[in-house]
């Protein structure tokens, strides 16, 4: 029985990621933007995502965002942002500006509406992009949810593109071979990493 919820629990997930990109064995959010929208606002993804939409608990972003001593100052780009949840919060809280990158177009969408819904639209912009092909040099402040195989693909980006002293945060999942600067496991059983880019990227990442 429990082996039969499990397969079903996989198909449901599978034919989701073909077709949305939706997590279909994951607890979704109840946006308005979820909840109003129709089957023919529903566009396609650019490609398929390389993960599926699981959203960070509300707690765990705060304290993503704390671990990074997110400010005003800062421009945070969240890679793969689901419903805008972290750039929105940041923006909420500390005035930071932010932008939010997401495959998926229905995501965009919802991150819109939350950002309208959250009056925070001056603050942050979602953009329908390929995470691995956007210019994220801009950024303070970058935050990741991702999978760990993702994280070290994107690596490279990182270290090329972003200024020395950039914090980046991620939620459950490491870098490999590059060190975090700080971890920190959280009440919810999430972990979240820091690391700061530094003046030279360590040799043992080149
Ligand atoms: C696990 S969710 C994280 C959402 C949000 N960052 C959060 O923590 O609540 C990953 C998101 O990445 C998006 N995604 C997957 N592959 C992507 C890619 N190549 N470029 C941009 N977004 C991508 C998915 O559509 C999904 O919304």
């Amino acid at each position: 029985m429990i082996q039969l919820q499990r397969r079903l629990c996989l198909l449901v997930a599978s034919v989701s990621i073909a077709s949305l990109g939706i997590a279909g064995c994951t607890p979704q959010p109840q946006t308005n933007a979820q909840t109003s929208q129709t089957q023919t606002d529903v566009q396609t993804p650019l490609r398929e995502p390389d993960v599926v939409y699981v959203p960070t608990p509300q707690e765990v972003v705060d304290q993503m965002l704390a671990l990074a001593k997110v400010t005003k100052e800062d421009v945070l780009y969240d890679l793969g942002s689901g419903d805008g949840r972290i750039p929105v919060t940041a923006a909420q809280r500390f005035g930071t500006r932010g932008f939010g990158i997401d495959i998926n177009p229905e995501r965009i969408q919802e991150a819109n509406a939350n950002a309208q819904k959250a009056g925070v639209t001056e603050r942050v912009r979602f953009l329908n992009q390929d995470l691995f092909t956007t210019d994220i040099s801009q950024a303070t402040v970058v935050t990741l949810y991702l999978l760990p195989e993702l994280n070290v693909k994107l690596r490279p980006q990182l270290f090329e593109q972003l200024k020395p002293g950039t914090r980046i945060v991620s939620h459950d999942f490491d870098m490999g071979e590059w060190k975090p600067d700080r971890v920190v496991q959280t009440q919810e059983g999430s972990t979240i990493y820091l690391w700061t880019i530094p003046e030279e990227v360590p040799a043992n990442l080149q």
